[in-house]
């Protein structure tokens, strides 16, 4: 079921500017940002595939697409692109100087394979079509530690679903936190889910990041201040005949 007129009037993430930035991140953001960022054409009830936001690439179709939702300033999402070139990944992000960090680092390393939305990230999965995704990662999701807040949190049954509904069989949900009681949060809504199985069987999994990543940001903040992150990692369970 589609709720737009609710993702719209709730908005869930944090500030969209910071610190003004710098005048050669600004050239760069006004130069590039055109040809990266997508913009969600009008008729709401068209959903698409990830790969229409990349035939200005002259290689409008990947060999598989993902998806991270809040990439912060886009350590980990650049670092996967350039890792895997044969796949397309879409990054949501409103924070503008967030949005400045990565088209730094996709100029920097001469990425074709990213594209950015820089709205909420419900708004764009809502449009996407069912099991067109490969991978999905939330790292570090705003813990909005209040209970009056907990309703701005990301990981959400109403996310979980969409998540469900736009990843394909067998593709891959990656959620860290550093966070103690976002954590459990995560774990229940997630294990509460018919559609997600845990892949993770002991600590040596979750404290483990894994697969060569660089610490994001929020990551590495965490770590100064003596926190420990824990990484989950979930299947989607096969859809039914
Ligand atoms: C705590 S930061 C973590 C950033 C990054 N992943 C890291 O680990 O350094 C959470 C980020 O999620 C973004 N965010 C929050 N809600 C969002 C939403 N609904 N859609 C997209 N991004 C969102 C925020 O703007 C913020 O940059």
């Amino acid at each position: 079921m589609r709720n737009l007129e609710n993702i719209q009037s709730s908005r869930i993430y944090g500030r969209r500017h910071g610190k003004p930035l710098k005048p050669a991140s600004q050239e760069r953001l006004d130069r590039l940002l055109p040809d990266l960022e997508i913009i969600l054409p009008e008729a709401e009830e068209e959903r698409f595939h990830p790969s229409v936001f990349f035939d200005n690439a002259g290689k409008s179709n990947f060999g598989s697409y993902a998806l991270e939702i809040g990439f912060g300033k886009g350590e980990h999402l650049a670092w996967q692109a350039r890792a895997n070139p044969e796949r397309g990944f879409i990054g949501c992000e409103p924070f503008i100087n967030g949005v400045s960090g990565l088209v730094d680092k996709v100029a920097e390393a001469g990425l074709e394979n990213i594209r950015v939305y820089m709205d909420d990230a419900r708004l764009l999965m809502d449009r996407l079509e069912e099991g067109c995704l490969d991978q999905a990662y939330i790292l570090f999701p705003d813990p909005w530690p209040k209970s009056r807040h907990h309703k701005r949190r990301v990981v959400n049954d109403g996310n979980i679903r969409e998540l469900a509904r736009i990843l394909k069989d067998g593709a891959r949900l990656h959620i860290a936190t550093d966070h103690r009681g976002y954590c459990r949060w995560i774990l229940s809504h997630m294990l509460a889910s018919p559609d997600f199985v845990w892949l993770d069987r002991g600590p040596g999994d979750w404290h483990e990041r894994g697969e060569g990543w660089p610490p994001t940001r929020y990551e590495t903040k965490a770590l100064e201040q003596g926190r420990r992150s824990t990484y989950l990692r979930f299947e989607r369970r096969p859809r039914k005949a």
